[in-house]
């Protein structure tokens, strides 16, 4: 499997601080992303400690997007658009894999919200030329972090074969179907 440069926006979150770490133990690079590149890098450290090599480096989130080959999103769906807005010129005609729940909280825990569009597709919409693979949804931030067995993940037409095998071939294991289950 070819080494990628694989950046995660929004990166210090548990999620995206996961999928960093199993996207590196397969051997990729990883550009970790935040609003505050000091925090990006406190991540990074992390990563890298847990690794035992240098495989993750932080960085802005717009740094992070325009320096990957493909990209990972991993913030909130409050704070989305605006997120994916002000790197959309650096998604332009990449791979970018969305694990984004469109969820809101209350009182009793997060419920989902009465959308007409996912948050893939307003990542479609926001960056027209991106090739937009939504994945991941349903893999829980603490299984990816602490790496409990084999995982398998959705795919796509068309991207199947990259993301499949460059980027969630980390440490995942493909199942050629649609449904992101726990293997
Ligand atoms: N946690 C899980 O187990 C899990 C599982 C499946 C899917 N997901 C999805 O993965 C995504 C990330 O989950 P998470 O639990 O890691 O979330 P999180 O910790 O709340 O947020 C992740 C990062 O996003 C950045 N962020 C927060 N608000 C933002 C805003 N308004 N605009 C731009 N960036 C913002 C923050 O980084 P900086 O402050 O450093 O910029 C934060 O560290 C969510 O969409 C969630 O639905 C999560």
């Amino acid at each position: 499997m070819a080494s990628l440069e694989i950046g995660v926006i929004g990166g210090t979150g548990a999620q995206g601080k996961g999928l960093a770490y199993r996207f590196a133990l397969a051997g990729h690079k990883v550009l970790i992303g935040s609003r505050n590149p000091d925090n990006a890098q406190k991540t990074a450290d992390e990563v890298n400690d847990r690794l035992g090599v240098p495989a993750a480096t932080g960085l802005g989130n717009l740094d992070a997007a325009a320096r990957s080959e493909v990209v990972q999103v991993a913030v909130p769906w409050d704070g989305h658009e605006e997120a994916i807005t002000a790197i959309a010129p650096a998604l332009a005609g990449k791979i970018v894999v969305s694990c984004v729940n469109p969820l809101g909280f209350d009182m009793f825990g997060a419920y989902g919200l009465p959308l007409t569009e996912s948050a893939a597709e307003q990542l479609q919409r926001l960056v027209p030329t991106a090739r937009v693979v939504g994945a991941f949804h349903h893999v829980s931030a603490t299984l990816l972090w602490n790496h409990h067995g084999p995982l398998r993940h959705g795919s796509d037409d068309g991207v199947d074969g990259t993301v499949a095998d460059e980027v969630a071939g980390a440490a995942l294991d493909p199942a050629g179907d649609r449904a992101a289950v726990l293997g």
